[in-house]
């Protein structure tokens, strides 16, 4: 299969999946757990918006590896991995805000962020009625139109970031917040990173950074964003909760420069 074609089928189940979970908001969402703390929250839907990805994958790529938010890890035998949330964005998503998504990205090589290749994403925002699609080396589009990230700031960057469920986590993030609130003109916290990934690539957003995030939180924006021309990079700052941060060329860099930390490019 070539990144086209998986780029196709991911696009399918995202839209797939992101009907269903638009579906079931509508009907009215019931809390199933709390998970690492009371604001981290998990729905029915997560669940069920779940298990369709994965019994998708396992009809049509049964030999492909998987990383779900929800059920966890299984390893495959072709080379490939799904990594899926199925819905970022869960409080929005349980407070009746639009702004959740749909994030399934296919990775190749070893199913760690640190080493491997993306190969297809697909962030789909039902709420917002917008799909978000890549594929490697066939650049990023927006329900088929072709995007790129912004190369000039003149009036500062547009910045989105996010914070993590543990409040003991609070400081620190707001910390951060004011170590690059001088290359900003303004700041957006969204409540979905795979959408703020995907506004990247949009150039709706200069630059995005958020300490903490999963790997199913990011995979698929990151493979957005850098075939819309932009980079992200996770730096070690304290080790379990590195840093995503994301932009166009020139943005990466101020950001990297006023969070410093050691560099791995994704
Ligand atoms: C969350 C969202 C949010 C980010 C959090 C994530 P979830 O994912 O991406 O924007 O700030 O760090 O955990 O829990 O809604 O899937
Ligand atoms: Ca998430």
């Amino acid at each position: 299969m070539t990144a086209v074609q998986v780029g196709e089928l991911v696009a399918d189940i995202a839209r797939e999946a992101g009907d269903l979970a638009k579906r079931r908001r509508a009907e009215g969402v019931s809390l199933a757990a709390t998970k690492s703390t009371l604001a981290d929250i998990v729905t029915e839907a997560d669940r069920e918006v779940e298990q369709l990805i994965r019994d998708r994958i396992r009809t049509e790529r049964p030999d492909d590896g998987f990383l779900g938010e929800e059920t966890g890890a299984e390893r495959g035998a072709s080379g490939l991995t799904w990594v899926v949330d199925p819905i970022d964005g869960t409080v929005n998503y349980a407070y009746g805000i639009p702004t959740y998504s749909v994030s399934i990205a296919v990775v190749e090589g070893e199913p760690n962020p640190e080493s491997w290749q993306g190969v297809a994403a697909a962030v789909c925002a039902p709420g917002l009625g917008e799909l978000f699609t890549a594929a490697r080396g066939e650049g990023a589009c927006l329900d088929g139109v072709r995007l790129s990230v912004t190369t000039e700031t003149p009036a500062g960057a547009l910045l989105a970031t996010g914070f993590g469920y543990d409040p003991a986590t609070h400081d620190g993030d707001l910390a951060m917040v004011r170590q690059v609130m001088p290359i900003a003109r303004d700041l957006r916290r969204m409540g979905s990173a795979a959408i703020d990934l995907a506004y990247v690539a949009a150039g709706r957003l200069d630059g995005f950074f958020e300490r903490g995030l999963n790997p199913w939180d990011f995979a698929a924006g990151a493979i957005l964003v850098h075939e819309a021309g932009g980079l992200v990079s996770r730096l070690e700052l304290d080790a379990p909760r590195p840093m995503v941060i994301a932009g166009g060329p020139v943005v990466h860099a101020e950001l990297q420069r006023l969070i410093g930390g050691a560099q791995n490019n994704m």
